[in-house]
């Protein structure tokens, strides 16, 4: 990148929301980080700038082909007053392998990562320290190149926005009810379900819509091919426990390769408790359903962290998990992570910058 971080103040900083009742995603701060990219000249000017509308032209491409990628982490304040960042270079290389599938230009890792702190420390006073609540950091890229022809883009920015974030589900951690997702698919083999891009998530909003509608919170996503076998929930990886094992669905290109289930595989090794990433059928858990060894479910992602599942639906074949409370298991893992983000537990892993 070329040339210096340029910082420009905000004049009358905005009035902050009450802690205690923030949402998910509703506030942003003062300042966002702003990096703009041509082709031949790389990406440049990196600025922090006061928090405001941009102006695109109406053709950029962005806005027709979705050409854009992004990323979330968190940031947390400690008792005494330190910031912590939770596995941040993960995201930054998840967001490059993203640009790669979408062809939009590398960004160098670090000197990102280093804005980025310097934009979170002048923000330190948004950053939220109720139970559950963090400083939700969104990074993204868009195509600005006004032109309509279907090509890669030759200009983009980078943008970080940030917003103090409680609860992404309102239900908190109490266990949500899922609906077996049989007529829509989120991702194909060989399609962008392993990116951090816009268009699976607008493609799977459908299926959350009607499953609402059935008086569910969310999909479970079956594979694109025989529709047999489990890939995510809603925007979460999901994990199983069945028989003292806990199984996740093997990383297929379909799949996200998410920063919290990379983080609960490691955690669950550590403590010596068997897991398995493999291809795992929707039959397979419903077998273990009626012989009685299904014990937990949970969705897990950087926003809930830890999602516990409480009902299933396949087909009107109803499994209700662990008595539909949250397991033993989902909880400790829940305190754990929370623990080493906000640094209150020990973290022999080295997570927290
Ligand atoms: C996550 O962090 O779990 C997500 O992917 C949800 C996000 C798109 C709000």
């Amino acid at each position: 990148m070329e040339g210096q971080l340029k910082i420009e103040r905000r004049e009358v900083l905005k009035e902050k929301p009450d802690f205690s009742r923030l949402g998910f995603g509703q506030y942003f701060t003062d300042h966002m980080l702003i990096i703009d990219y041509k082709e031949g000249k790389g990406w440049h000017d990196a600025r922090i700038v006061p928090y405001a509308p941009i102006t695109l032209d109406p053709a950029a491409m962005v806005f027709h082909y979705g050409q854009t990628v992004f990323e979330g982490l968190k940031a947390f304040k400690t008792t005494d007053n330190r910031v912590l960042l939770f596995r941040p270079e993960k995201n930054f290389a998840r967001l490059n392998r993203s640009n790669d599938r979408l062809t939009i230009p590398q960004i160098d890792e670090e000197q990102v990562l280093e804005a980025l702190k310097a934009l979170i420390s002048l923000e330190k006073d948004w950053i939220p320290t109720e139970p559950g609540t963090s400083l939700y950091i969104r990074p993204f890229i868009i195509a600005t190149e006004p032109c309509l022809g279907v090509r890669a883009s030759h200009e983009y920015k980078l943008m970080v926005i940030l917003s103090p974030v409680g609860a992404y589900y309102a239900e908190g951690l109490e266990p949500v009810h899922i609906n077996v997702e049989s007529k829509y698919v989120r991702a194909v083999r060989g399609g962008t379900g392993a990116a951090k891009t816009a268009g699976n998530y607008a493609s799977s909003i459908k299926a959350q819509v009607e499953a609402k509608e059935s008086g569910y919170s969310q999909v479970l996503w079956l594979d694109g091919i025989e529709q047999r076998y489990i890939e995510e929930v809603g925007s979460m990886n999901v994990f199983f426990k069945i028989d003292g094992q806990v199984l996740t669905p093997e990383l297929n290109g379909s799949i996200l390769d998410g920063v919290t289930r990379d983080s609960i595989i490691t955690l669950l090794k550590e403590w010596g408790i068997p897991v398995v990433e493999r291809k795992l059928s929707i039959e397979e858990l419903h077998e273990a359903y009626q012989n009685g060894t299904f014990e937990e479910a949970f969705g897990t992602g950087t926003a809930a962290v830890i999602s516990p599942i409480g009902e299933l639906n396949w087909l009107n074949h109803k499994m209700i998990i662990n008595d539909g409370k949250i397991g033993e298991l989902s909880q400790k893992l829940y305190d754990t992570i929370t623990g080493i983000q906000t640094g209150k537990l020990a973290d022999p892993f080295h997570w927290v910058v």
